[in-house]
């Protein structure tokens, strides 16, 4: 049987993939250092991941042996504190490698982003491995645990396997602190008949995924077998590419009347180093990657 651990359990992912699990034959135990909601339909433990010994702790009493670590400090809110954003994004997925070869966990999921590429990475149409000087400290963490998942799965034979995901998007639980929340924050507005202001410049082309897709990509990665994989860093997904006005051309068109201004902030620096679009045929190779959902039925989901 399956005994999952979910770190940031109560953030946009973890959130879902507890949804996803729930009445499924495998046991669940959330950590995060936010008070759960009271309906939360698994086990639930207060824990910080920096604290190496309360999580070890809580994986020997509760035999886990699959770890979804998804702790993280999000792009623009790392640069407001980058000391603290790579203490908590690095550190944090350290404990978790170490606790999981001390403890035998026979898999670990661990998020990257597309954050982990830089101007240089060609980004018109990223591929799996160009050149990578990400411009965010996110970016930079990311670029670093991907590297560090490589080295403990050649000397330690620690299978973790990997996502770049690109912005994600959900309705029900929002991200925080990232450069892609726009997209959610004007679906939101549009949901909510209310006027939105842009953090991004019209034009801002960038690669976004629905969260069931986001979901499904993670399950079908953990679930094939390691053979398959030729990849040990992490790797590329995604959904579909949009700018901003596309995106407000797309809810107007669904005769939903909302003013969307534009007021760029110190996003823009960041997602100007980001891929306006991501080459995942190497995911498709390996393991089926596909994605199900287009803008198209991501709006309906959307505006159902
Ligand atoms: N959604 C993330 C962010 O905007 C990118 O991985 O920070």
């Amino acid at each position: 049987m399956e005994r999952i651990l979910i770190t940031g359990a109560l953030g946009q992912l973890g959130h879902e993939f507890i949804k996803y699990f729930n009445n499924k034959d495998i046991f669940v135990l959330a950590t995060d250092i936010k008070d759960p909601p009271k309906n939360l339909p698994c086990l639930f433990e207060f824990a910080d991941v920096l604290n190496k010994e309360r999580i070890d702790l809580l994986v020997k009493k509760y035999k886990i042996n699959t770890v979804y670590h998804l702790v993280a400090v999000l792009s623009a809110n790392g640069e407001k504190n980058p000391y603290n954003s790579w203490k908590v994004n690095m550190e944090s997925f350290q404990n978790i490698i170490e606790i999981s070869v001390n403890n035998k966990i026979k898999k670990v999921f661990w998020p990257s982003s597309i954050a982990v590429f830089g101007t240089e990475s060609n980004l018109d149409f990223v591929s799996q491995n160009p050149a990578m000087n990400p411009e965010t400290i996110y970016g930079v963490s990311k670029l670093a645990g991907e590297k560090l998942a490589n080295y403990y799965f050649n000397r330690f034979e620690l299978d973790i396997r990997s996502l770049r995901y690109p912005g994600i998007i959900s309705i029900d639980t929002l991200p925080g602190g990232g450069t892609t929340d726009y997209i959610i924050e004007m679906l939101n507005s549009a949901k909510n008949k209310s006027d939105y202001t842009c953090f991004l410049n019209k034009e801002t082309r960038l690669p976004m995924m629905y969260i069931d897709d986001a979901i499904e990509a993670a399950i079908k990665l953990m679930s094939v077998d390691r053979k398959k994989l030729t990849i040990s860093s992490s790797y590329n997904v995604t959904g579909f590419s949009i700018t901003p006005f596309e995106l407000a051309n797309e809810i107007k068109s669904r005769g939903i009347d909302i003013t969307v201004d534009y007021k760029p902030d110190f996003r823009q620096e960041i997602a100007n180093s980001w891929p306006k679009d991501i080459d995942d045929s190497i995911s498709n190779k390996d393991w089926g990657w596909s994605c199900n959902f287009s803008l198209k039925k991501t709006l309906d989901k959307v505006f159902n």
